[in-house]
Parts: C-alpha cells; structure tokens; sequence
C-alpha cells in the first residue's frame, strides 16, 4: 500500500512542478518572468506529480524521435525534470513516478525513454542503461593553431539571440542525424531558450552557411574563469557540424574570436577529431570523459527489429524486464534483422544492459568483460560485437 497517489498534472500546476523540480536541485523558484518562459518548454499533459496530499514529487517529459543506428527515427520520450521533495524521499516515490511513466510510454506505442542522470546510481534499477558517452574538450586558444592546409569554404553568420531561436530549429533540422540523436520538438527549443534567457553570460551564435545552405551552427558565451576574472573563458554548449566544412569553419571561428584565453566545449562526441584539425594536436586537452544519456528500450522487439546490424554470424539474446515484463524473451539478432525467436540463447542480458548496448557505445565483449553479460556461447560476444557496432560513435549532443 501507498500513502501517496501518482497523477498526470493539470497544464495549471506545471509552475508548481517546475518550482519543486528546482528545489530539489538547491536553486530558486522562478520568478513570473522565468516562469512565463519556462511554461514554454512544458508539454501538456506530459508530467506527472505525487501527492500525499502536499505536493512532494514530479517528473515531467516530451515526445520526440530517436534515430537509431542505421538510420531509422523512432518515437521516444525524453525524460527530465524529476525530483521528490527532500523531506519525502526513500519511500518509493520515484519508484511509483518511473513505473506509472514507463507503463504510459508503452501504452502510448513509444519504443524509448531517455534521460540525463543527475546522479549515476539511480536508474539503471529502471531498465535505463547509459548509452552513449561524451567528452569535454578545452583549448588554449592563445597557444592553438589550425592546420594551415584545412581547407575552407563557406561563411559564419553571427546572430544574437533572438534571430538564434528563429533560426537554430531549421538548420538542426537540416543536419543528418548519427545514432542516438534525436528530434527537437517545441517544448526541448523553448526549454534552450529559457536557459539561455536565464544565463548571466550573453549567448551567442553562429550559423556556417555552405554552398548547399546552413549546415552547422553553435552557440556559446563567454565569461570570466572564476580565479582570474580578467582570463576569459569562451563555452560551447551547443554544437553541431554537417560537414566537414561547417566543422572547419565553425572551429575557425571560434578560435578567432578576440578577448578569448581558453574554449571549453563539453558533452561533445567521443569521436569528433578536433585536434586533428589543430596544428599541434596536444593544444587541445580531453579533460573529461563522461555519461551523456541513458536509454530505456521500452518496446524490445520493436527496437530490436529497427536497427541496423552489421555483419557477422546471427547471435541469440535471452533479454529480462522485471519491469515492463512483455519485453522479456529471446530475440534472434542477424545482420537482416531482429525477431522473437524459440532458439536458445547465446547471451543474456537484462534490459538495462541492453540499453548500454543497443546504440553500440559498449561492446558486447566489454558488457561480457564486466558480468552484465552471461555468455553461453563463447564465440557470441565476438560476433555480438560486429553485429551492434556503429560506423559512427552514437551521440545525442541535446541536453535535457
Ligand atoms: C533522486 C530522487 C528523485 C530519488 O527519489 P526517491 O523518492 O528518494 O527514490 P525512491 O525512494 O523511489 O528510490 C527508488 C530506488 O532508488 C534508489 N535511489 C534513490 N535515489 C538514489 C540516489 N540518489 N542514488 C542511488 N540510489 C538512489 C533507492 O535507494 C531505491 O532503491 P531500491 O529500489 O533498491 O530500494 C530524489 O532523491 C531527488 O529528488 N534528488 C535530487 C534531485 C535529483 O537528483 N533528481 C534527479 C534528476 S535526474
């Protein structure tokens, strides 16, 4: 029995939702103006609120479309906004969140959920496994030089950030996606726009306009560092290259803009090679590599039988939900395709491992390495490997 009950919120109490949300992060409610722009990023309907009666915990999410290796777009719900009032927590309320919303996005035919961790130990007891990674890079952008021979072409538009609202959603929505990128509805748009109207820094942006139209952009600000507040620190926190030339050319830009000491771009692909394009490649630092999203495959077979496959020999996956127990079975993974199958099963794996291995950030062999893998066929994990690898590292790059 549960002292507290779990419903969809009415689109009045989002505000309420949003001020607890915060809370539970240590920061302010909003105020009316930051309120009238964040009621902008909250989907009707798409949050839910535990009641006993107070209001003590929420979790909110957005519809979108997750591309999946291979190339397929399928519907998945970003998940964000989750927190319990802290004099109520470690009673089951986030628990009961999870569960109601899951067995929502099922229901509603949705294949994922994703999510940012603000913590890493609390959802993987959720089926979400982390599915792809990113890494900060820095440079010191005295010391850095371009390759003189990087070749050129195009032109960067610098918009304030106005013009950026009106313009960014059209030129993402142009840019071919890699694995584990998603759609931006409204809603992720307007919640960028909040942020951005809510920094303390300026944010700026830039639009590289190639022979064949918009095919990049990036937006960024720039600050003082904290201990020396005469240093500036330039930061990108959104970025995205269709070409190399808008990769070129938006980093040119970049490393060019005056009053600048260091650029620090986080959350970027693991395999974006941007020391390659510098002269010396040891004048950009990795200074960390990190989590970027969890994935919660909440429709197995149908996930399953949308990506693509590379080629190896066919491998069988016993795969467990306690959760969502219609996703429980055994699937038969070949470079043709995936299906439930009666075969018995090579590998087995619960969904939450599954999560980590579907956009191919982990090798099957490393999950087999670490015990989130049984191995009943010794040459499975191998061709587990071919078949669940991706031409490119899966990447989200839209922060949630
Ligand atoms: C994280 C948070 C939502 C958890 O809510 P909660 O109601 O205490 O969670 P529950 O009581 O339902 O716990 C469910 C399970 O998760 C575990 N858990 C909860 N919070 C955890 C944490 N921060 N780290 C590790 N495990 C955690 C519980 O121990 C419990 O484990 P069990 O199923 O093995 O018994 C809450 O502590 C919170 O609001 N934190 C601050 C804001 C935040 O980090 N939000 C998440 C944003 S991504």
């Amino acid at each position: 029995m549960t002292d507290f009950d779990i419903r969809t919120l009415r689109d009045d109490e989002h505000r309420a939702a949003d001020d607890l949300f915060r809370e539970t992060l240590h920061a302010a409610p909003n105020t009316d103006t930051e309120w009238e722009r964040t009621a902008r990023a909250y989907q009707p309907g798409g949050s839910i609120g535990a009641f006993d009666p107070a209001f003590i915990g929420t979790a909110r999410s957005f519809d979108a479309e997750l591309t999946v290796p291979g190339g397929a777009r399928l519907p998945q719900a970003g998940v964000t906004g989750v927190g319990v009032r802290a004099d109520r927590t470690r009673r089951g309320v986030l628990r009961a969140m999870m569960t109601a919303q899951l067995e929502d996005f099922a229901a509603r035919g949705l294949v994922f959920a994703t999510l940012g961790a603000s913590e890493a130990g609390i959802y993987g007891r959720f089926g979400y496994g982390l599915a792809t990674r990113c890494r900060t890079y820095s440079i010191d952008r005295h010391r850095a030089r371009l390759r003189p021979d990087l070749p050129f072409a195009g032109e960067i538009e610098l918009m304030g950030l106005d013009d950026a609202v009106a313009a960014l959603p059209g030129v993402y929505e142009r840019l071919e996606h890699r694995p584990g990128m998603m759609t931006r509805p409204e809603v992720l748009w307007r919640l960028y726009e909040g942020h951005a109207r809510r920094a303390t820094e300026v944010v700026k942006s830039v639009v590289h306009h190639g022979p064949d139209g918009p095919d990049g952009f990036a937006s960024y600000s720039v600050g003082g560092l904290h201990e020396h507040p005469w240093t500036k620190k330039l930061d990108v926190f959104d970025m995205f290259a269709g070409t190399p030339a808008a990769f070129a050319g938006l980093w040119r830009f970049l490393l060019g803009i005056d009053l600048v000491d260091k650029i620090v771009a986080p959350g970027r692909p693991l395999d974006e090679p941007v020391e390659l394009i510098l002269a010396d490649h040891r004048r950009g630092n990795v200074d960390r590599v990190g989590d970027e999203h969890w994935l919660r495959l909440v429709d197995v077979p149908k996930a399953l039988a949308a990506r693509g496959y590379g080629h190896a020999a066919p491998v069988v996956i016993e795969v467990a939900d306690p959760l969502l127990p219609a996703n429980t079975g055994t699937y038969r993974i070949t470079p043709d395709g995936a299906g439930r199958t009666d075969e018995p099963a090579a590998l087995a794996l619960d969904v939450t491992t599954l999560g980590m291995l579907y956009l191919g950030t982990w090798r099957a062999s490393a999950l087999a390495t670490a015990g989130r893998i049984e191995v009943r066929d010794p040459a499975a994990p191998e061709a587990a490997d071919v078949l669940f690898g991706t031409r490119v590292q899966s990447w989200c790059g839209t922060f949630f």
